[in-house]
């Protein structure tokens, strides 16, 4: 009995997890090393061709319908940099998070910023995608990935129903219906592109729907 639930958890489990692996994406033609999970949830990362001692990464996040998607830039939940985000209309909400204990996280503040990308953001019919720079992002007090690691484990977490107040960046969210943590490929996120689509990243007019 137990070995077959064992078994059963496990396919399940690579069901709905898999590899990340290089993905192009077709609007902003920028290539990530990209997560995509069962649920519509995806996250990729893009980083620049010699990413020693840079602190810049472009990245992917997003899902299906108007759920919020989350990453852990260290892998688990608790006390690392956290960039949670959601849409509101044709728009995107997003803010840097961060909490010592499990329930909505709060705001973060610090020198890293995140600015959208917007050949890559948009919402259609099924889902949202939010392409952005996050520059200062790659932090050296282990809340982060570090610049030299070439396989992190970054975290993952979402939640198919919309926050209340989606409008509000600083907005509490309930708890993700699927977390996990997975092995990103960073030697395959480098690219020599980076600073062309880095130029890309302009300030949102409307301010408030990003915060960080
Ligand atoms: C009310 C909100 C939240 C609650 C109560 C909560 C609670 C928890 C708990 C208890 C776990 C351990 C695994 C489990 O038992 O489910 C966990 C894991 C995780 N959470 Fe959250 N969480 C919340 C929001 C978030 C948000 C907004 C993010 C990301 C932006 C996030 C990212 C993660 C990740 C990546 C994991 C897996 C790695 C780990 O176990 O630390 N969580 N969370």
């Amino acid at each position: 009995m137990k070995i077959s639930t064992l078994f059963l958890g496990g396919l399940a489990s690579l069901a709905a997890a898999q590899t990340p692996a290089p993905y192009t994406d077709a609007k902003s033609g920028i290539t990530f090393n990209y997560f995509a999970h069962s649920s519509g949830y995806f996250f990729g990362i893009a980083l620049p061709e010699n990413s020693t001692g840079s602190t810049d990464f472009i990245a992917t996040l997003g899902g299906k319908g108007t759920g919020w998607s989350g990453v852990s830039l260290g892998g688990v939940m608790l006390n690392k940099l956290l960039i949670l985000s959601w849409p509101n209309g044709q728009s995107i909400v997003s803010s840097f998070r961060k909490t010592a204990n499990y329930g909505s996280p709060a705001v973060a503040t610090g020198t890293f910023t995140q600015t959208p990308i917007a050949n890559g953001t948009y919402v259609n019919g099924t889902h949202w995608t939010y392409t952005f720079l996050c520059s200062k992002c790659i932090l050296s007090d282990k809340t982060t990935f570090a610049s030299t690691e070439t396989a992190p484990s970054l975290g993952y977490a979402l939640n198919a129903a919309a926050p209340a107040q989606k409008t509000t960046p600083s907005a509490s969210v309930t708890k993700h219906t699927a977390q996990g943590q997975v092995v990103f490929d960073l030697t395959k996120a480098k690219s020599k592109d980076f600073d062309t689509w880095k130029s890309w990243a302009v300030p949102p007019k409307v301010a408030r729907d990003f915060e960080g």
